[in-house]
């Protein structure tokens, strides 16, 4: 089996790395770190990657990034005849728009924040206001794409008219803010679910944790994540159980009456409150860095379970090893403001059981050099957390470039 994998980060790295384990793997653009062959195609370039795959007809197509789908590449490819891991366009828009997601989800019955959607000003704040007399805080956010920076959680009314006019009125955003969505704050624990979508059916893959701040503690401002472990003990079999029967299966039964032919990731991202699943958004592809520590978990096999999805087939099993693993995103300085690029990477000897994915790199004569906020994933496995985090770190140690920074805490606080 020959697979194309669409993308160039560290998420697309693991899935390489994953996959080649078990056939043919080639990458476009792909990154330095990988050991396949990359095809300089741009990841939202759909007749170009059209017309690579014709030269290379792949078995399968696995799209990394939401861009892509969202622009319709799935459908693209999916006419030419090819075989696609990742939705169509139609159903790319849970994650592109969440005034599309949150009606889903209230049609689906998927318990949710309470919410409004609104293009008038006046309207989101009138609404905002009722909410703070009714005793709840609010999130504003945007609907469309606002590169992570499009979610504003408002202690107070003014904060929250802060949040619309920035959005609504000035256009912070562009488009992507001119319809908001304002929901109530929900106060819990948060963690996602991956789950591989089959059209009618579904297998989730095993949960893993990530940190989204900058700095140790849970402090500094949110970025794409600094690193992720996986399994994680506080969620129980019935949290889970109970995720899939309320989140995963009513948005995939909906889809389905919907007309939604989904063949890709479905990730929820969920919020535990008072001990029950509420779903905060959907994702239409695997996490990065959750994938980096999901992969080296699972056993022979992914590559079939991608192959039967994008066919719409029944899903074959992927065991889970009780291993478990770390990982430990190595940053630019400045991450996520302004960083600079080009310095010089020197990678020493890894450890044994490390794999180091990368995510911001490139080569400059041969030279490999920093091209991003987020460097490097140091991924470790171990027979159990301890043993994995203190790999990790070991393999961090390995690891030198002007500035670089990362999270010291990974693994060590829930
Ligand atoms: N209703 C809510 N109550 C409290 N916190 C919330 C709520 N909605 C979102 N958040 C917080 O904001 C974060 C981002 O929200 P959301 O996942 O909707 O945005 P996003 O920009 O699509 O994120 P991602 O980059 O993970 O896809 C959540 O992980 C959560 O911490
Ligand atoms: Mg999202």
């Amino acid at each position: 089996m020959r697979i194309l994998v669409v993308g160039s980060g560290g998420r697309e790295h693991a899935l390489v790395w994953k996959l080649s384990q078990e056939a043919e793997v080639i990458a476009a653009p792909g990154n330095p770190g990988m050991d396949c062959e990359c095809f300089d195609v741009s990841a939202t370039d759909l007749v170009g990657m059209e017309s690579l795959c014709q030269r290379l007809a792949p078995d399968l197509v696995v799209v990394g990034p939401e861009d892509p789908l969202v622009a319709g590449l799935g459908d693209r490819l999916r006419t030419a005849g090819f075989n696609v891991f990742g939705p169509n366009a139609d159903g790319a828009q849970l994650e592109a728009s969440k005034a599309f997601s949150k009606e889903m989800m209230l049609r689906a019955g998927v318990p949710t924040a309470s919410s409004g959607t609104f293009t008038d000003p006046e309207e989101a704040l009138a609404y905002s206001s009722e909410r703070f007399e009714a005793g709840f805080q609010v999130v504003v956010k945007a609907s469309g794409n606002a590169l992570g920076k499009g979610v504003v959680i408002c202690l107070t009314l003014d904060e929250a008219e802060d949040a619309i006019a920035e959005m609504m009125i000035e256009g912070a955003f562009g488009e992507a803010g001119r319809t908001v969505v304002i929901e109530d704050r929900l106060i819990g624990r948060e963690f996602s679910l991956l789950t591989i979508v089959s059209d009618g059916q579904f297998a989730s893959l095993p949960v893993a944790r990530d940190y989204k701040r900058a700095l140790d503690g849970d402090r500094g401002p949110n970025t794409g994540g600094m690193g992720t472990y996986s399994p994680c003990d506080w969620i129980s079999p019935r949290l889970l159980a109970e995720t899939e029967a309320r989140i995963v299966q009513p948005m995939v039964n909906q889809m389905v009456s919907d007309g939604i032919s989904y063949r890709g990731v479905l990730f929820s991202g969920i919020m535990v409150v008072n001990g029950s699943p509420m779903c905060l958004e959907y994702n239409v592809r695997f996490g990065d860095p959750e994938t980096q520590s999901v992969v080296r978990r699972l056993g022979f096999g992914f590559g079939e379970v991608l192959m039967a999805a994008a066919k719409g087939e029944p899903l074959p099993a992927v065991e889970a090893s009780s291993d478990a693993a770390v990982t430990v995103v190595v940053a630019s300085a400045g991450y996520p403001g302004s960083i600079k690029k080009g310095l010089p990477i020197q990678l020493e000897e890894m450890p044994e059981g490390v794999v180091v994915y990368h995510a911001g790199t490139k080569l400059s004569e041969s030279q490999l050099v920093t091209n991003g906020g987020r460097v490097l994933a140091v991924s470790a496995i171990g027979k159990d957390l301890d043993e994995a985090r203190e790999l990790a770190y070991r393999g961090v140690a390995q690891v030198r470039f002007d500035g670089a920074f990362f999270r010291k805490d990974i693994a060590s606080i829930g």
